[in-house]
């Protein structure tokens, strides 16, 4: 490479001024403009003749909560329709592990890796001792997850099985199969099936997954996992609906324990939520439109990583997912965090690297979450052209 020619390339995008943000996978203007009719709703009254305005039902409103039995395959009580974050609910469930498991000296929780910030920031918070586990094309590594969950102090997992956070992996059946099955040592092992980009195809192909509750119900485990879904990426972030389905006796221990803290969620968001999304066809095209405002940011982002790393293979390889809100960028071992920085030095911010591991530290130092949802697509094309050049820059000999 010509190195000295990529320095004057590189010094001419800083003179550019840019100022670009890629750091977080948030949801576009154009995005959220699709969802505006959900602002309003003429009515408050459920179709089972529930009062939406009032206090009552905490494990959510009759019609919201039979949209998201059905969105999550799982029976009716075997749903709780929350509010405005998933995240808040995976808090909770983590909170309820550490109790259940506070008789142990030391408690350690499975993180498949590359992963979402958030869940390690949660595990952490919460004094879990976090094991990093690799993440593979068709979900974690099993033999890894079989051998580390036969230490009973493993009290759990994180897995996001659709379009994973970063990589945009789909966990296999056979995946499903192993979670469910899992001889784990410590009896209250929790899986937390983090289903947040169900719904979020951007291929013709809706890749789905094996019900994770149906699995574990077979396998005898029927209250190993806990499912979450939310309408952040579907109608608005942060001011959507999540829910949650889980065995019935898990429903219940949450239902009593959210009791203390919560008289009822916000039932009229449901109820504007559901109403808006009407049915899982109704989701399925408003869903759609969704595809096509993100699909050309990713195939943008694509485009300029093949034509720029052609000539020099080896050097980064990248993830090409067909759904979710994220590709993941490998540098070569050691050259992440200086990517990242040469990227910020010249006006793109990047999610900081390191930052998609357990305490923030890629051992590797290659790893770079790409979140291409935000940006225009002339904006991406920009950023997407210096993240390759930086790359090239920071694997200078
Ligand atoms: C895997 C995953 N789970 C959960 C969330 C947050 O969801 P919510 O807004 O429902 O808390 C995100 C947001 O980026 C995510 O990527």
């Amino acid at each position: 490479m010509d190195y000295k020619a990529l320095w004057e390339e590189y010094e001419a995008f800083k003179a550019r001024g840019l100022k670009l943000d890629m750091s977080r996978g948030k949801p576009s203007p154009e995005q959220l403009d699709l969802s505006l009719d959900a602002l309003t709703i003429a009515d408050y009254i459920d179709d089972t003749g529930v009062d939406a305005r009032n206090y009552g039902n905490l494990e959510g409103l009759p019609e919201a909560r039979r949209f998201f039995a059905e969105l999550q395959d799982v029976e009716l009580d075997e749903c709780i329709v929350c509010g405005n974050s998933s995240l808040e609910l995976m808090f909770h469930l983590v909170t309820l592990s550490a109790r259940q498991n506070a008789q142990l000296p030391v408690r350690k929780w499975l993180c498949p890796v590359p992963g979402y910030d958030r869940h390690f920031n949660v595990t952490e918070k919460l004094g879990f001792e976090m094991l990093n586990v690799a993440m593979t094309e068709s979900g974690p590594d099993m033999d890894e997850v079989e051998r580390l969950a036969a230490d009973p102090a493993v009290c759990g997992i994180w897995c996001v099985p659709t379009y994973s956070n970063p990589d945009g992996y789909v966990y296999s059946d056979a995946t499903v199969q192993r979670l469910a099955a899992l001889t784990a040592a410590n009896p209250n092992f929790t899986i937390i099936w983090d289903d947040a980009y169900k719904v979020h195809h951007l291929t013709e192909t809706a890749f789905t997954v094996a019900n994770m509750l149906k699995a574990c119900k077979a396998a005898g485990n029927p209250d190993r996992a806990v499912m979450l879904c939310s309408t952040s990426k579907i109608t608005f972030a942060g001011a959507g609906v999540a829910a949650l389905a889980a065995s019935s006796a898990n429903v219940k221990r949450i239902l009593a324990y959210l009791a203390d803290m919560i008289i009822t969620f916000d039932k009229l968001n449901q109820l504007r939520t559901v109403r808006f999304l009407k049915s899982q066809g109704g989701l399925e095209a408003h869903m759609r439109k969704h595809a096509s405002i993100v699909r050309p940011k990713f195939d943008a982002v694509a485009e300029i990583f093949e034509q720029e790393f052609r000539e020099c293979p080896g050097i980064a390889y990248w993830s090409s997912p067909a759904g979710g809100y994220f590709i993941s960028l490998y540098t070569q071992r050691g050259r992440a965090k200086r990517t990242v920085q040469l990227c910020k030095d010249a006006g793109v911010t990047l999610t900081a690297a390191g930052a998609a591991f357990p305490y923030g530290i890629d051992a590797q130092d290659y790893h770079i979450r790409v979140a291409p949802t935000y940006p225009s697509v002339e904006e991406l094309r920009e950023a997407a052209h210096l993240l390759a050049l930086c790359v090239k820059l920071s694997s200078q000999p």
